[in-house]
């Protein structure tokens, strides 16, 4: 429901029995609630995804129906598919609705700020304006829109009513230049007669809190919220009546005594007016709202998923604190609030305070959040109340609850998980469970992370946007849930925090910071793109942010003529939170990066349509990857300074002449096996190290760093109990406890980037080379390490791909899945190819070199859609393997 009609475009997957089948053809109709607008016309193409609307240009705030059919692999037409979507209300939308505010003034409240560095802040916090309005509804309604944007965090009813079931809207961008409004159907809401609309707006990212600047007055974008809204009803005669925010509507206040992202919510409920948002309430205590000027800023119908409350997690334990508050353990780290009830006669004062560890005397850990308090309370009416704030949310798995009656039990106590409404896309279960674990860790990551924008942390003083991390779990984030409208919007972010120079920032949106160029962060900016159109297919977004693109690259080349990135390297983070400290080089780290973006946009051009401009990044690329050898790659494969990051850069980016490339690859073992088998990159080498490995012949080197546990590893937090990724590989040790708490989350994403190997190599769920969308696959597992068995699936934009094998008594099975309209070329490792059997006894279609193992041979067979499942004597173990390669053996052994 409302989408921007430049933003149109349509995707569909097919179903279909039997094996093989594909579509040849499709066919397009766009039209109006009376007529046909566009007729695409039968189109030879194979594409399913992301076909833009070309028909005459899409009216505003219109409904309108779209259907699709294909022709299959034998021409055969199938049924048409019935749809339909409806456009935004366009730029001048809004017309006659105004910013409205608190009509008169309020006092604060001072309240302290986490003490978290030991230095407590008073804030002054003001309660969330109530809004209402009656309008009256005279004749028959058609339909009716509500449109709605704020400055700050909005709720809003129709008749006392919650109008949609989103939180946090509109969510976070730059709103000195784009504001997203939601549109909601609220046509069953409305009656005959009067009618009341109610808006509550809380400070959010515009006015409260954000980032790490507790010690600052926040307000980054307004200094106390404002609300923007639209009624639109049609009536079936034909006209329409509008009910814009204006001078016409009341304000006051509420229970709401304030609500903050960082520091938390205050609810004192016998300040909540009865029946303020229906009909009969009095109003004669309210003042007018009053409209305020706002400075130009674009109007945008939101691309993005909404924020929900998406599941409640009950406590799995509950303990008494010799305080006699209540520690309740959620058993799983989270972003969200809890949900209480408190019974009891009198009216008390209960507090919330959350936080994502314990101290080893079992109160809450809370020394990592700095200043953002995470703490709600209430004031209860007495009676059975339900306790729930709406307007912030906070990281934690524990809960230290303080002032219920004895009278409230496990049952009366939930934590409510909050995140963007991503859908699962991914699986993934093999015979470890520590390694399940992991996935686990990674994906509630991801989805404490995932709130309207992809931050670094849910917890502390900060929650931003971060672009380098968000790069580098781009891909992960994407095979386990649907990004794609996430993402979109958070593009566009990036492209409104670039710099004029050309510099993307280093988080978006960006707050008046001018932090941007940093290497492996600001590269975002072209990783992220290119990353949804590989995973989506989609063009479209290549195609929105490809001069922001292109203005980071003139950038960077304008001052790097030597094809050295040793200029503007802005904040230069470099391989951020390696145990080795700040060994990998950041110009060596800078310049791979450099070179990738060239390669990239090289490919990104090609894509679009640009093969000149493809060209020039191919050279561009070429003159990067001279430099970069002439500087850091030495003769006998050696990277400059040796760290496993520069191995892995140098080799991911293609910078390694190809006849040194395995021995360099060598190298790179030998420095894992120089810190006994550990892992020592950064957020930077981290999401590259397995697929590196596993590309150049070492797959038992990747298991075997994916399976270390002891520090520094993924399994070592894990081990230690760990229910998300944390921030850093040492973030607690049974030798030092806590890491220093100025810098310590307990969910980060960064290091669990590592997930897109379980999918694309474990799984061998693979996109073929030069393919999108996955519309061509290449099928290659990658079994090793301490697994028997591993299974997943991943729901692509074309279907479902699933993919499972097994090892047992010699033999290794490996069964897939496709989706019509998909292909795959499936490679299956042996120790005997030759007598690897596929569908219906089919023999290979060829033999090839394994990439994943040295002297390991793969059966090659070519498949459509369908189940198929291939079978054969298993690969060989990875000792014998080592042994057969000298030079490798030789080279991880010697000094
Ligand atoms: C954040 C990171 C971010 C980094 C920049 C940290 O404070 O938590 O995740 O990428 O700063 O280096």
């Amino acid at each position: 429901m409302a989408v921007e009609a430049d933003r149109v475009r349509f995707s569909w997957a097919l179903e279909g029995q039997g094996t093989g089948r594909r579509q040849s053809a499709y066919q397009l109709l766009v039209s109006d609630l009376r007529e046909l607008q566009w007729d695409s016309g039968r189109v030879e193409s194979e594409w399913s995804t992301d076909v833009a609307y070309e028909g005459p240009p899409l009216r505003a705030a219109q409904e309108y129906r779209w259907q699709v059919r294909v022709w299959d692999e034998g021409g055969r037409p199938g049924p048409w598919s019935q749809g339909s979507f409806e456009t935004g209300l366009g730029e001048a939308g809004f017309r006659g609705a105004a910013w409205i505010g608190l009509g008169r003034g309020e006092l604060g409240f001072d309240v302290p700020s986490g003490d978290g560095l030991g230095d407590l802040v008073v804030l002054s916090m003001k309660p969330a304006p109530y809004f209402r309005r009656v309008f009256r509804v005279e004749k028959e309604i058609a339909k009716a829109r509500l449109y709605a944007t704020a400055l700050g965090v909005y709720e809003l009813s129709l008749n006392g009513l919650r109008v949609g079931d989103a939180v946090l809207a509109p969510g976070w961008t730059d709103y000195n230049r784009r504001c997203l409004y939601q549109t909601y159907d609220v046509t069953r809401l409305l009656v005959p007669g009067d009618n009341v609309l109610g808006a509550v707006v809380a400070d959010g990212w515009a006015c409260g809190y954000v980032g790490f600047d507790a010690k600052r007055r926040a307000a980054h974008y307004a200094s106390d919220p404002l609300l923007l809204a639209l009624l639109v009803v049609r009536y079936t005669d034909g006209s329409e009546e509008r009910v814009p925010t204006d001078e016409r509507w009341m304000s006051s206040t509420g229970a709401v005594v304030y609500a903050d992202l960082l520091m938390g919510e205050r609810r004192e409920l016998v300040f909540e007016p009865k029946g303020w948002d229906q009909v009969g309430y009095d109003a004669s205590s309210w003042a007018p709202a009053s409209c305020r000027e706002v400075s130009a800023r674009s109007l945008v119908a939101d691309p993005g998923p909404p924020v929900r409350v998406q599941e409640e997690v009950s406590p799995k334990r509950l303990v008494a604190l010799p305080t006699g508050s209540l520690i309740a353990d959620f058993g799983q780290n989270l972003a969200g609030w809890v949900r209480l009830k408190a019974h009891g006669p009198q009216a008390r004062v209960v507090e919330v305070r959350h936080g994502e560890m314990l101290n080893p005397d079992g109160t809450l850990y809370v020394e990592n959040l700095r200043t953002a308090r995470q703490t709600d309370s209430y004031v209860t009416t007495g009676g059975e109340n339900v306790l729930e704030p709406r307007f912030t949310f906070h990281g934690f798995r524990y809960a230290e609850i303080s002032g219920l009656d004895g009278t409230s039990g496990p049952e009366d106590i939930s934590a409510c998980v909050v995140h963007s409404d991503i859908a699962r896309t991914g699986y993934f279960d093999c015979s470890s469970k520590l390694v399940n674990r992991l996935y686990s860790n990674i994906d509630w990551s991801q989805r404490a992370n995932f709130i309207n924008v992809p931050t670094d942390c849910p917890q502390r003083d900060e929650r931003l946007g971060w672009l380098g991390d968000a790069q580098i779990f781009a891909r992960t984030a994407a095979y386990n849930r649907d990004v794609a409208a996430f993402f979109s919007k958070w593009l566009d972010d990036v492209a409104d925090a670039q710099l004029s120079s050309g510099a993307f920032s280093d988080f978006a949106p960006r707050m008046g910071y001018d932090w941007a160029g940093a290497p492996a962060w600001a590269d975002a900016g072209v990783i992220v793109p290119w990353t949804m159109y590989k995973m989506y297919g989609d063009k479209g977004v290549l195609e929105r942010h490809f001069n922001a693109m292109v203005s980071w690259m003139d950038f960077v080349s304008a001052h790097n003529p030597s094809r050295l990135w040793t200029s503007h390297l802005g904040n230069n983070y470099g391989d951020w939170l390696s145990p080795k400290g700040d060994s990998t080089p950041r110009e060596l780290l800078a310049t791979a990066y450099w070179a990738y973006d060239a390669t990239l946009m090289a490919e990104i051009s090609e894509a679009i349509g640009l093969p000149g401009r493809a060209d020039e990044y191919r050279r561009l690329a070429g003159e990067i990857r001279a430099a970069f050898q002439e500087a850091y790659v030495r003769a006998d494969g050696r990277i400059e300074s040796g760290t496993q990051t520069a191995y892995v850069l140098a080799l991911n980016m293609g910078l390694v002449p190809d006849d040194l490339r395995a021995i360099t690859a060598s190298r790179l073992v030998r420095a894992i096996a120089e810190e006994d088998w550990h892992i020592s990159t950064g957020f930077v080498g981290v999401g590259y190290i397995l697929p590196v490995l596993s590309s150049n012949g070492y797959s038992d080197v990747a298991y075997r760093l994916l399976e270390q546990r002891s520090y520094p590893s993924w399994l070592y937090s894990v081990e230690r109990g760990a229910t998300t990724i944390w921030e850093r590989w040492d973030g607690w040790t049974a030798e030092r406890g806590f890491q220093s708490p100025k810098m310590n989350s307990f969910n980060h994403y960064s290091l669990g980037s590592v997930g897109e190997w379980l999918y694309r190599f474990v799984l061998g769920i693979e996109l073929a080379p030069g393919a999108a969308g996955f519309n061509r696959l290449l099928l290659r597992p990658h079994p090793g390490g301490s697994l028997s068995y591993a299974q997943g699936w991943f729901r692509s934009v074309r279907g479902v791909i699933s993919s499972s094998w097994v090892r047992q008594d010699g033999q290794f099975t490996f069964e897939v899945e496709l989706p019509p309209n998909v292909t795959a070329s499936v490679h299956v490792p042996s120790a005997d190819p030759e007598e690897v059997v596929g569908p219906g006894g089919a023999r290979p279609e060829r033999i090839g070199d394994y990439p994943g193992a040295f002297g390991q041979r793969e059966a090659v067979f070519e498949i459509g859609s369908g189940r198929s499942s291939f079978r054969g004597p298993e690969p060989l173990a990875a000792p014998l393997l080592e042994a057969q390669s000298e030079q490798q053996a030789r080279l991880v052994l010697e000094p």
